[in-house]
């Protein structure tokens, strides 16, 4: 969520970090931070702040920062608000060990408490946890080899070597980072730099990392973009890398075991555009494929071994009334019918727009939820005001640290889907589900056991998001050119899936200007059949294939039979071991079998794809669409 950078050469290293940093800075930016070391005068010089990076390029100077090895970040934060204080880098107690890391690190309250209450924290982030634990790892690593009683990094003498690839000081070094790293729950991808040490150390666990390669230099990058600048021959590091890099020099190992062999470099043929994109033609079908990331990430700290923490406590005998606009508002339907079911607690939903000029009357015994991808938006933002003045609690589901809406509500809760750049909010929808069913598992207040398969399921979507993009893929795209020919395309669906089809409409008309609309599946009857004809394709959502109530299986089908009845074509999306609805419809997207209530998770998916590759076959401007902007700050 975060992009770090590293460097370490001959050259002045202030103005390659600052360029890196402004390639990625697209990724999401809150703050900034970079550290430079001189090693010629032992000197560290450290920068943090809130302004954009360009600013820092026009206002930093090389003469106030000089030095040729050094670290940057932009944040997008996670734990702690945007602030100079918790910007990174982050440093030990004396100073000489900085870290940036671009993840999220679960159990840092735990090694706080635990291990390190004797150091001084000076930021929120879970971050700072790192560079104390080197320092710790660091002084016990010294006291076994030395009789040094000081912590002084590399100021000692270690007299045979580990390796016949690194320095005794590396290899002493780079074992306190590994001691370090192996308490650490959570993801992390991290460039270490260490007062007086002529290079960096980098390692990775479930975050991605790069090495460029220079002459007699080198770059480290969360990113890609980050150093195509400089060089487009690049080291991908692996799962578990842990890499000792110099200016003319590289050693990785994992595990134990040294790899740099095995590490080849590859050429990247991409321009730095196409970069950003991580190849991808557009952001929208990056960030679609960033799905299983997004529910990961989202999962991850809220999932614990010791159940569900959401971080803020709710009675369960509580009213809920969920209030959101466009994308969130169908969110927020799924969570109606998701917590309905789990928890048993009714749910009322309410477009935010709505709500701020009706006359709604609600007890201060109501629980308002708001959600936000981007934390910003007015209407929401409106509404939350309207419920804290009825006296209710407030809580903000969004996606943005330090968003209004969290300083707003009395409560939030992040939903982790990294940056979002495309316009149609895609990866956000998909986390704000995963929010929700943690909220349903949550408010049942039923042990834990008795929801253990249920949970089990849940910890499956990232599996089952990432199967629709592999293996349903190719037959969307089918579908899409087929879809791309018409006007008007109805989708529809019940249960849990009817918002899904709203979702479905949605993005279809936002993002390809097709007139699309959804609609419960037995509501089709009650006026729109009128409108049926082979040029309105229907779009279907099958629900209950698999463990769900048969009745709506069959009601479904039923109605799907009605509106082949009327002409329409019929593409039904279906799981995997449904074989009976192909027999009745034009086309079927099969994807995985699941429990009913957590089928909007592919279904959702497979939407996302119809919608993009139906907009890119009518060659639309899909990131962004006409009309539309990313944050919508007027009422
Ligand atoms: C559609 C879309 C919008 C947003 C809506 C609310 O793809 O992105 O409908 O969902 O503008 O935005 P947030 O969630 O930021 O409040």
């Amino acid at each position: 969520m975060c992009g770090i950078v590293g460097y370490v050469g001959e050259r002045a290293a202030l103005p390659i970090l600052l360029g890196s940093l402004q390639r990625i800075e697209y990724r999401g930016y809150d703050s900034c931070g970079i550290l430079v070391q001189d090693n010629a005068s032992g000197e560290v010089h450290l920068y943090k702040g809130l302004e954009p990076i360009a600013s820092l390029i026009q206002n930093l100077d090389v003469s106030q920062f000089p030095g040729t090895i050094g670290i940057g970040h932009t944040r997008w934060a996670t734990h702690g608000i945007p602030s100079k204080r918790n910007a990174h880098p982050h440093m030990d107690c004396k100073g000489e060990i900085a870290v940036v890391h671009n993840g999220i690190i679960e159990n840092f309250q735990s090694l706080k408490d635990r291990f390190l209450s004797s150091c001084q924290f000076r930021s929120e982030t879970d971050t700072e946890v790192i560079p104390h634990l080197i320092e710790k790892a660091l002084m016990k690593a010294m006291k076994a080899h030395t009789h040094h009683k000081d912590f002084s990094p590399l100021s000692y003498s270690y007299s045979h070597s580990h390796s016949q690839s690194l320095t005794a000081d590396e290899w002493l070094l780079k074992e306190a980072i590994r001691e370090s790293l192996s308490y650490l729950a959570g993801s992390y991808a991290i460039i270490v730099a260490v007062k007086g040490f002529d290079g960096l150390i980098a390692a990775r666990k479930e975050s991605p990392l790069i090495i460029g390669l220079g002459d007699r230099e080198n770059f480290i990058a969360s990113d890609v973009p980050a150093v195509l600048e400089q060089t487009n021959r690049v080291i991908y590091l692996e799962e578990g890398d842990l890499a000792v890099v110099k200016k003319d020099r590289i050693y990785i190992e994992n595990g134990a075991v040294e790899v740099t062999g095995r590490r080849g470099a590859s050429m990247i043929p991409w321009t730095i555009e196409d970069a950003e994109k991580g190849g991808y033609e557009h952001f929208m079908l990056k960030e679609i494929h960033e799905e299983p990331k997004a529910i990961i990430d989202t999962l991850r700290g809220y999932l614990t071994e010791d159940g569900i923490n959401l971080g803020i406590e709710i009675r369960s005998n509580i009213k809920i009334l969920m209030v959101a606009c466009g994308t969130s508002y169908y969110a927020a339907l799924c969570g109606k019918y998701i917590i309905e079911h789990l928890a048993g607690i009714p749910v009322r939903v309410e477009l935010a727009s709505e709500f701020n000029y009706s006359d709604f009357v609600l007890g201060d015994d109501v629980t308002v939820i708001a959600i936000t991808q981007s934390g910003e938006t007015a209407d929401t933002l409106t509404a939350l005001k309207k419920a804290k003045r009825f006296g209710c609690r407030t809580v903000a589901i969004t996606n943005v640290l330090g968003s209004s809406a969290t300083r707003i509500a009395d409560d939030t809760i992040y939903i982790r889907a990294g940056p979002e750049i495309g316009v149609a909010a895609t990866k956000s929808f998909i986390a704000q589900l995963i929010i929700l069913y943690l909220l349903g598992f949550y408010l049942a207040m039923k042990p834990e056991h008795e929801f253990e398969e249920w949970i089990e399921e849940l910890k499956r979507m990232p599996q089952l998001a990432q199967m629709v993009l592999d293996d349903a893929d190719a037959e969307i795209r089918q579908y899409a050119r087929y879809l791309a020919g018409f006007e008007d395309v109805f989708f529809v669906g019940r249960g849990v899936n009817l918002p899904v089809a709203f979702e479905g409409a949605l993005k279809l008309k936002e993002i390809s200007y097709i007139h699309a609309e959804g609609y419960a599946a037995g509501e089709l009857k009650h006026g729109p059949f009128a409108l049926l004809t082979q040029d309105t394709p229907v779009v279907a959502i099958l629900s209950g294939g698999s463990d769900g109530d048969s009745s709506i299986y069959e009601k479904t089908l039923g109605n799907i039979k009605e509106i082949k009845a009327r002409g329409a074509p019929v593409i039904v999306i279906t799981v995997k071991s449904d074989d009976e609805v192909e027999k009745y419809v034009d086309a079927v997207i099969h994807v995985p079998d699941t429990r009913d209530i957590f089928s909007p998770i592919p279904t959702t998916v497979a939407l996302h794809l119809l919608a993009y590759w139906t907009a890119r076959t009518r060659g639309c401007e899909i990131d962004k669409p006409r009309n539309l902007a990313k944050s919508v700050t007027v009422e």
